[in-house]
């Protein structure tokens, strides 16, 4: 059963659902999808057998860092974004040498949480938490100012964003992080639709949950009423945009209210509710071309199943 609803619910949270509901193809940001619940439910989707990004990554970084150390130099600060709860994040900084760690993330509990955890790690680093919005540029704390940057940002992160927002995302990272910075990033490939379909829809259900849950959300902290048993999670392989979209389909049509407001959904209609696009070698080199970085370095798993790569921010140019 859905707990009470929450006396304040985020205006931000009410204002994309009411207005998601409402379009004529419905379609619900993702970030909703990490409250607690969400959150712990994405943990267990990293240790699925199915969902091979975050072993595949974890495994490139532990293989490569040094290489990467070998190119970007000592004594950087790594800036990343998105704090890392993960066993990525001590990988990076024990082959690079670094000169102080800026996490940046959007919630604070999360963010003083993970900083807690890798200063018990690295107690002669000094660590910088940073809470802020990073889809914009950010003033680095001064302690880093003078200090040459690696951005790092795992996880294929950047798939959640359709091309034109994910451009616009890496540009911000390259005004955040200044001239002459470097930038290591997760990019997840394009690779057999049925693994990926596998990833996104594991056999435990986990995924299936984790979908599911923004139903639950949206009842308990925005007085609805879906009924959340009438939908099921579907992940499909979009070949044209090459992106696994997911979204929460009605078996039977379905009235429901949220917020006061009333909505209707035929059989067979769905709530678009996630896009986790995949990338080429040379899409992730475009992609963060269009965004000032040139790559200087890409590295991928015997399956060519994700790819970790090193970008430069490059300095604006003439071009013909
Ligand atoms: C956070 N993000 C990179 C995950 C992904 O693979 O797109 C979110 C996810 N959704 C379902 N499974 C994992």
């Amino acid at each position: 059963m859905d707990a009470p609803r929450r006396l304040r619910p985020d205006p931000a949270f009410r204002e994309d659902v009411l207005a998601g509901l409402a379009a004529p193809i419905k379609a619900i940001p993702a970030r909703w999808f990490y409250d607690r619940r969400g959150s712990e439910l994405f943990e267990e989707i990293t240790r699925l057998p199915e969902y091979y990004p975050t072993r595949t990554e974890t495994a490139l970084l532990e293989r490569h860092c040094p290489e990467v150390a070998e190119m970007v130099g000592a004594g950087r600060a790594v800036v990343e974004f998105g704090s890392g709860s993960s066993a990525k994040t001590p990988i990076l900084l024990r082959a690079v040498a670094p000169s102080a760690y800026v996490p940046i993330d959007i919630s604070g509990d999360f963010l003083r949480e993970s900083a807690r955890l890798l200063g018990a790690d690295f107690p002669a680093l000094p660590v910088l938490p940073v809470e802020a919005d990073f889809t914009r540029p950010i003033v680095l704390p001064a302690a880093v100012s003078a200090a040459p940057k690696l951005g790092f940002f795992p996880g294929s992160t950047i798939g959640n964003l359709v091309p034109r927002t994910g451009v616009d995302l890496l540009r911000a990272m390259k005004d955040t992080l200044g001239e002459g910075s470097y930038l290591l990033i997760g990019m997840d490939r394009i690779k057999d639709p049925a693994i990926l379909v596998r990833a996104y829809d594991d056999a435990a259900g986990v995924t299936a949950a984790f979908n599911l849950n923004l139903l639950h959300r949206i009842n308990r902290e925005l007085d609805g009423d879906i009924p959340v048993e009438a939908f099921r999670h579907r992940a499909i392989w979009n070949d044209d945009k090459a992106r696994i979209e997911m979204h929460l389909e009605a078996l039977r049509a379905v009235r429901f209210g949220v917020d006061g407001r009333a909505f209707t959904m035929a059989a067979g209609e769905t709530i678009h509710t996630e896009n986790s696009h995949k990338y080429g070698d040379r899409d992730s080199r475009l992609l963060l071309r269009a965004a000032g970085w040139g790559v200087v370095a890409q590295w991928t798993d015997s399956d060519d199943q994700f790819a970790i790569v090193l970008a430069e921010a490059e300095a604006p140019r003439f071009a013909p």
